[in-house]
């Protein structure tokens, strides 16, 4: 199938950042594609032949990319805001029993399909605001049982939504009951089993690791990736969110697509992350949420060239806001990132995060996933929140469809 869509407004990003054109908008623009991945781009393409859409002189973007989210889960977390809100620390609540491993209690008790239930409608706020792609981790599962639930779960929901799904095992996200004073039991038990398990299944495209005080050591993070990079997975970490212990130097020299959270990273780690390749992605919601104080290092990420991602982190403890245009808006107001690196962060770095080289640009020889948008300007995605501007979405050339 050959189509051309016609009358566009475009922000390709097929530049990199440092270079002004990816990011300005190029009118009348025709956008070719066959077999749902972009051909040409330009402003008079040969028609004949073609199906022609016309996006009505429209603002259109790549679609998003929302790299980061926690989408399945059962349970609600609503009691600890209030308690978080008289005072008790995020951690504290963890360390009582509460936090994770709550939500893991209410998750073990949910059937795939209830999971599959609650996961809809979070998909679907995501879809309304231009996202295209997804990441789900899994994590509240934490035996090798509910681990694959919650995978079979945000697979399933690629085949009842209009979305792209990329699954991420996040089995050392906390310490399970059932191995208390055993933390490396269970890590022997998420290489030996849960990892082997995901990847025969197909399961998951990337290891995560939560590398924390209240989570996994970067000794034992090592030895997760090692077992994940064993079967051909990528790895990535939730590293330096509350404290600096080197989990993400140390993700980073083992070729770790992104480092994700990273308020306290040294400027030796972002050195790291830039010798390595390695995405930081930046999660404003849960920085906002637990009302951090310390700040990711913009402009040690931005001087060493960095590329930036931006994501939701979707998750009841910490993150439960299912838009990632709120997200470019929190990016721009507690961290200063530029409405560009915003669009950049959900887009091309994002898709970079998520070793996926075929999407995150409006260029030849990339999927033709667009968000088509009433707006006059890319800024306009970063500074107002809640007008739904999406007009429409496209997967791979074809209208998407919401609800
Ligand atoms: O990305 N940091 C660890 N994991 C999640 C939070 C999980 C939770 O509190 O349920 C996060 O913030
Ligand atoms: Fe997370």
């Amino acid at each position: 199938m050959k189509r051309i869509f016609t009358d566009c407004r475009v922000v390709t990003l097929d530049t990199d950042i440092s270079q002004p054109d990816g990011y300005q908008v190029r009118e009348n623009q025709m956008i070719a594609t066959e077999n749902g991945v972009i051909t040409a781009v330009g402003e008079n393409l040969p028609t004949a032949g073609h199906n022609l859409v016309s996006l009505q002189n429209k603002l259109v973007t790549p679609g998003l990319i929302d790299a980061h989210t926690h989408l399945v889960f059962a349970g609600d977390r609503s009691g600890e805001f209030e308690q978080r809100l008289q005072g008790v620390p995020y951690q504290q609540i963890a360390l009582n029993g509460g936090g994770i491993l709550s939500t893991v209690n209410a998750t073990r008790n949910a059937s795939l399909e209830e999971l599959v239930k609650l996961a809809i409608p979070r998909a679907k706020a995501l879809m309304r605001d231009g996202v295209t792609t997804i990441e789900i981790k899994s994590g509240y599962g934490l035996s090798v049982e509910h681990e694959l639930k919650i995978l079979r779960a945000a697979k399933t929901l690629k085949d009842l939504l209009d979305i792209n799904v990329t699954t991420t095992l996040l089995g050392a996200h906390a310490l399970p009951p059932e191995f208390k004073n055993d933390s490396n039991g269970y890590i022997e038990l998420v290489c030996n089993e849960m990892i082997p398990a995901a990847a025969q299944e197909g399961l998951a495209d990337a290891v995560d690791v939560f590398c924390e005080g209240i989570g996994f050591s970067p000794d034992q993070m090592m030895t997760v990736f090692e077992a994940a990079q064993r079967h051909g997975l990528h790895i990535k970490g939730h590293t330096e969110q509350l404290s600096n212990l080197g989990g993400s130097a140390l993700a980073a020299k083992m070729g770790a697509l992104s480092v994700d959270h990273i308020e306290y990273l040294t400027d030796e780690d972002v050195e790291a992350l830039a010798e390595n390749g390695t995405v930081a992605t930046l999660l404003p919601g849960a920085f906002y949420f637990l009302r951090e104080t310390q700040q990711p290092p913009v402009g040690q990420l931005r001087q060493h060239r960095v590329p930036m991602a931006i994501a939701t982190d979707f998750n009841p403890g910490t993150s439960p806001f299912a838009s990632l245009t709120l997200m470019m808006n929190m990016a721009s107001t507690l961290f200063g990132l530029t409405p560009q690196e915003n669009l950049y962060g959900v887009t091309r770095h994002a898709a970079q995060a998520l070793g996926m080289g075929n999407k995150g640009q409006i260029a030849a020889g990339f999927d033709a996933d667009f968000a088509v948008w009433d707006l006059t300007s890319p800024a306009q995605l970063s500074y107002q929140v809640g007008l739904a501007p999406l007009c429409a979405r496209y997967l791979k050339g074809e209208l998407a469809h919401d609800a």
